[in-house]
């Protein structure tokens, strides 16, 4: 493994009860410590539930066919549920879109992080309590000590989404998976969460999968970024490399819609992401480019390095 990495994904597909052809696949990619790491792409095109893979957390019916994914030295496919369960929270947390479908409605927000704490670090009583306000004062939560007994329902939405990624820290993970964070936000909210986000790398020194279909979001944390498209990476690069020199066919058209974002929704190119099994024997974004060549319906291209850190899978690149 690379030095440095953190987690590394190698050779992942995807598959689903029931049906012969893959939900995800082939993507492989590696997370370094402290890093942002964007995931972007249309909606359907497999980010969801590569983000979930990397905590080893399958919806139902979905399992791994084929690939790796490992945390430091641990294969966390390989491990039985009861051991992936301690790893999740404790090493790697999860933060979704919308807190309030993650949030118990019955219990008051500082319950839940006090039993994230107690199931990880093994504190309770007072001392949960102590550090649960701690950590509502880490992500920016005002009166910190009243938020403890506030339900779900009471908070605003950039609140809820504040106590989600309290307890998330909560068992003082390395890694945030974090799927859509700020898409169900208001845009000055979306701001606030996004500078939280880089805040807490900096002071924790956090690697963050960061997952959003909004490349302007991605623009402002990520420090590499990887594109998506029909279950696979089709380019991956630095940030200012893939915002100032895209190559692949697909990542530029997402870039030419770039000024008009913000609608939360990519109109960009005509046409829609070939759901799984419709994907196509070539390149699977051939039957939309522009720019494509009769061999591009044969031939399914790799993702190739083609310059330092910048891979990219299309023939014509
Ligand atoms: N539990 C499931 N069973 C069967 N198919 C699924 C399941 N979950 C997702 N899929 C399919 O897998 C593909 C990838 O889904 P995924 O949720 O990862 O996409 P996404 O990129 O996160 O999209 P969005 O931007 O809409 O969140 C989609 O075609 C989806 O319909
Ligand atoms: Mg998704």
């Amino acid at each position: 493994m690379e030095g440095g990495t953190l987690l590394q994904v190698q050779d992942l597909v995807l598959g689903c009860r029931g049906r012969s052809y893959p939900l995800v696949g082939t993507v492989s990619f590696g997370l370094r410590a402290g890093e942002i790491f964007g995931l972007v792409g249309e909606s359907g095109c497999g980010k969801s539930l590569t983000g979930l893979a990397c905590l080893a957390l399958f919806p139902s019916g979905v399992k791994p066919l084929s690939g790796r994914v490992i945390f430091r030295d641990t294969d966390l496919l390989s491990l039985p549920e009861e051991k992936r369960r301690k790893f999740r929270g404790r090493h790697i947390g999860l933060i979704f879109q919308e807190p309030l479908n993650a949030l118990n409605p019955v219990f008051t927000v500082g319950h839940q992080v006090e039993e994230v704490l107690e199931l990880h670090r093994g504190l309770s009583g007072e001392k949960a309590r102590r550090e649960t306000v701690r950590l509502f004062s880490e992500v920016g939560l005002p009166d910190p000590e009243l938020r403890l007994r506030n339900y779900p329902h009471e908070l605003s939405g950039g609140m809820r989404q504040r106590v989600m990624i309290a307890m998330a820290l909560a068992g003082d993970p390395d890694l945030l998976v974090a799927d859509e964070p700020t898409t169900a936000l208001d845009v000055t909210v979306q701001a606030q969460i996004l500078e939280l986000f880089l805040e807490l790398r900096a002071r924790r020194g956090l690697s963050i999968l960061f997952i959003s279909h909004d490349l302007a979001v991605i623009r402002e944390v990520a420090d590499r970024v990887a594109v998506m498209y029909a279950g696979e990476i089709v380019e991956e690069a630095p940030r200012e490399e893939l915002f100032s020199s895209p190559l692949h066919p697909y990542t530029r058209a997402l870039l030419a819609a770039f000024p008009r974002l913000g609608t939360r929704k990519l109109e960009v190119l005509p046409g829609q992401v070939p759901p799984p099994g419709t994907w196509p024997r070539g390149c699977r974004f051939a039957p939309r480019c522009p720019e494509k060549i009769p061999l591009c319906a044969e031939k399914h291209p790799e993702l190739k390095e083609i310059r330092p850190h910048h891979r990219v899978r299309c023939l014509r690149v």
